[in-house]
C-alpha cells in the first residue's frame, strides 16, 4: 500500500458532543458549548500551522433549531461573542471567513457578526475558515436544484449542461474544494446532513473524545491517519 497522502487541504469537521462533556461533569450544556470555542480556536491554530488551506466547522445545524430555546439562545450568544473577540485575531492570522448554511434564519446580532467578519477577512489569503450555521445538506441540495431548475424554465441554462460541476456550483460550497478529510468527534457514526455532496470521496476519522477534549494532539493524530489511507477514487 503506497503512503502518499499529502497534509490535507481541506478538513471538515463535525464538532459533537459538547452537551456530554458537560453532563459528565455536572455542568450546564452551555458550559460544553464554551469549552468547545475553545476547541475551535485550538483548530485553527493546528490547521495554520499544519497548512491546511480550508477548515469547515459544522456549528449549528437545520434540526439544531429543535433543540430548546434555551440552549439555542445560549448558542447564539455564544457565536455572536465568538466572532465579535475573534475578529482580531483572524485579521492577525491572515484567516479569511467564510459561513454556509440558512443564515438568515440567525438572530441578526449573528449576522452582523458574520457580515462583519466576512467583509474584513475578504481580502486574507491564508487559512479559510468556513463556519456552517443553520446549515442542512439536503436543504443546500434542493436550493440547488430549485435554483437550476429556475434557470433552465427561465431559458438561462440547457438542462443537459448540467453535469456535477455545474451542480456544485450551485451548492453554498460553490469555489470551495471537496473535503480531503471529514471528522467527527464523540463517537458517533453518522453524518447528520454534513456536506452529503461533498463527502463522497472523503477520509473519514472518527474520534471518541468529546469535542471540548479534542485538542491539537488529536488533530494532528488525525492528520497523520490521513496520511496513512489509500485513496482510490474507484480506481485500483
Ligand atoms: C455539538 O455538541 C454542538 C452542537 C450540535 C451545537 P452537542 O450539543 O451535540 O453535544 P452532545 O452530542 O449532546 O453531547
Ligand atoms: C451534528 O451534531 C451537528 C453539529 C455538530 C453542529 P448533532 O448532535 O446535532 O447530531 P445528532 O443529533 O447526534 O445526529
Ligand atoms: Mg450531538
Amino acid at each position: 500500500m503506497d503512503i502518499s497522502n499529502e497534509t490535507p487541504r481541506h478538513i471538515a469537521i463535525i464538532m459533537d458532543g459538547n452537551g456530554r462533556w458537560a453532563n459528565a461533569r455536572g455542568l450546564p450544556r452551555a458550559d460544553g458549548h464554551r469549552a468547545g470555542a475553545e476547541s475551535v480556536r485550538e483548530a485553527v491554530e493546528t490547521c495554520r500551522q499544519l497548512g491546511v488551506d480550508y477548515l469547515t466547522l459544522y456549528a449549528f445545524s437545520s434540526e439544531n433549531w429543535n433543540r430548546p430555546k434555551k440552549e439555542i439562545n445560549a448558542l447564539m450568544d455564544l457565536l455572536e461573542r465568538f466572532l465579535r473577540e475573534k475578529l482580531p485575531e483572524m485579521l492577525k492570522q491572515n484567516v479569511r471567513f467564510h459561513a454556509i448554511g440558512k443564515l438568515d434564519a440567525l438572530p441578526p446580532k449573528c449576522r452582523k457578526q458574520i457580515d462583519r467578519a466576512i467583509t474584513s477577512t475578504a481580502e486574507n489569503t491564508g487559512l479559510n475558515l468556513i463556519l456552517a450555521l443553520s446549515y442542512g445538506s439536503r436543504e443546500e441540495i434542493t436550493d440547488a436544484a430549485r435554483e437550476l431548475a429556475s434557470k433552465a424554465a427561465a431559458g438561462e441554462i440547457d438542462p443537459a449542461s448540467i453535469d456535477n460541476e455545474v451542480f456544485s456550483q450551485h451548492l453554498y460550497t460553490k469555489d470551495i474544494p471537496d473535503p480531503d478529510l471529514l471528522i467527527r468527534t464523540s463517537g458517533e457514526l453518522r453524518i447528520s446532513n454534513f456536506l452529503l455532496w461533498q463527502i463522497s470521496y472523503s477520509e473519514i476519522v472518527i474520534s471518541p473524545k468529546f469535542w471540548p477534549d479534542f485538542k491539537n494532539a488529536d488533530l494532528r493524530a488525525a492528520v497523520e491517519e490521513y496520511a496513512r489511507r489509500h485513496r482510490r477514487f474507484g480506481t485500483v
